[in-house]
């Protein structure tokens, strides 16, 4: 019998009698298929045109769309519940509450304590600010290691600490044939001097899924900090900081269907040993205590929401635990993801002149995600993504600030990529679009 049988119905009704291991194991067996129409429905902004075309929103890595939940519960907080959290009168509790809220989905979302949870204005200045209290324990001669991969925000924050502090640093170098970690590498630049290494979870620019389990357990061998940018990895894959036992996991909620904000994970022992760059009023409880001035409320209001929505993704099939509905969610995504990836590849592989950069053999997709870095010869991508604009495609050309990987591939200078970034919410359809679309660009030749 498997979960969601006609006689499996009675479990949903005393879900609590069963083990949340037996539970993780029967997502594996039946993740729910996405509906996709009831779940485009739900973001308003799917419905534009574009010069009578319908928008195509493959511009997911730069910022997906919302759900309207996240736009009622980001009005609703302005219009209700405005206050300064901490006071003692009706809104001000209210706002505590909603933030309580908001504490407890991220842990949900990340596997860990609502006690674990920062949030910020956005991932940048989380790190930054992270760097400067890490860099505080760190003197001359200790070492980090950061990648060539990486989004300049996982980068350039820990060069300005090294250069605050005299820190040596090393760069993790990839295998330039598929745009992949080279591990070996990156193994021989840690050692006993090591105290941190920073690596992304997926690349905003080719996709790559790093094995960072591994990484982390590379940098734990030499006693060094693992500090994971997710920012990324997180509309595409499940996140379990437990299992992956980083110190730190960063991410920004507007990349999967929230509101405009960053959000960190820290180990407990890190956030209580650390010492922030604080004000004095400032309570030293954590998380608090990583949490500078006044909060956007109305942003974490909408951040509950859009945890929400992923978990109801999964819900239909899993009863009522967030953690297991938000595990069950992400497996539904990634095979609705996965089906737009393949076919967006065999489609783009038959347009000649098209170079797609990173992992292109399907036996291997598992260890990248629906983020796709092309160039077509005789146009650049900027050339490009104006075209396929006034056809009604949202796309990104440029470095998106993977500066260092554009820079290594020699793309820098000539405008970088064209990203086409698959959600889930993207249909099959839209991609025969921008398929016939490239292929007619291609045909008409450069301008
Ligand atoms: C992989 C990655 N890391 C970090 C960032 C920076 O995030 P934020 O805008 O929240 O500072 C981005 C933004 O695009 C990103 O794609």
């Amino acid at each position: 019998m498997k979960f969601g049988d006609a006689e499996d119905r009675s479990f949903q009704g005393c879900i609590h009698v069963i083990k949340i291991e037996e539970l993780m194991s029967r997502t594996e067996i039946l993740a729910p298929t996405l509906d996709l129409a009831s779940l485009r429905a739900q973001f308003p902004s799917l419905t534009q045109t574009v010069n009578g075309h319908p928008a195509v929103f493959f511009d997911g890595p730069g910022g997906t769309q919302v759900p309207q939940r996240v736009i009622d519960a980001m009005t609703n907080y302005l219009r209700l519940d405005n206050a300064n959290a901490g006071g003692n009168y009706a809104t001000s509790r209210r706002t505590d509450a909603m933030i309580a809220d908001a504490r407890a989905a991220m842990a949900d979302f990340f596997h860990c304590d609502p006690n674990e949870i920062v949030f910020g204005q956005n991932m940048t200045s989380l790190t930054f600010a992270f760097s400067r209290a890490i860099g505080r324990e760190l003197k001359p001669g200790d070492e980090i290691v950061v990648t060539r991969l990486d989004h300049d925000a996982n980068v350039s924050p820990w060069l300005a600490m090294a250069e605050d502090r005299g820190l040596t640093v090393r760069w993790a170098e990839i295998h330039d044939a598929d745009c992949t970690l080279d591990l070996e590498d990156l193994a021989s630049k840690i050692n006993s001097n090591t105290k941190l290494v920073a690596v992304g979870y997926a690349s905003n620019a080719v996709g790559t899924i790093n094995p960072v389990k591994k990484i982390v357990q590379l940098a734990h061998k030499a006693g060094a900090l693992a500090y994971i940018d997710a920012v990324h990895y997180t509309p595409h894959g499940l996140i379990d900081v437990a299992d992956l036992d980083c110190d730190f996991l960063v991410c920004s909620s507007y990349k999967f269907f929230g509101p405009h904000m960053g959000v960190l994970f820290g180990k407990r022992e890190h956030l209580q040993r650390l010492r922030p760059y604080k004000v004095r009023p400032l309570t030293e409880a954590i998380p608090f205590r990583w949490e500078w001035g006044t909060l956007n409320h109305e942003c974490i209001a909408g951040i509950t929401a859009c945890v929400e929505y992923i978990a109801d993704i999964g819900r239909p099939a899993h009863g009522s635990s967030r953690r297991v509905a938000i595990e069950a969610a992400y497996e539904a995504i990634h095979q609705q993801e996965r089906a737009l990836l393949d076919r967006a590849i065999a489609g783009m592989r038959q347009i000649s002149g098209l170079k797609i950069y990173g992992i292109t053999d399907p036996a291997r997709f598992d260890e990248r995600c629906s983020t796709l870095a092309i160039r077509i010869e005789g146009h650049t991508p900027a050339e490009l993504a104006t075209k396929l604009s006034e056809r009604g495609f949202f796309t990104w050309d440029g470095n998106y600030y993977a500066i260092n990987l554009t820079e290594h591939l020699g793309v820098e200078r000539s405008g970088g990529f064209l990203r086409i970034g698959l959600i889930h919410y993207n249909t099959a359809e839209e991609v025969d679009r921008l398929v016939t679309a490239l292929r007619e660009i291609v045909a008409a030749g450069a301008d």
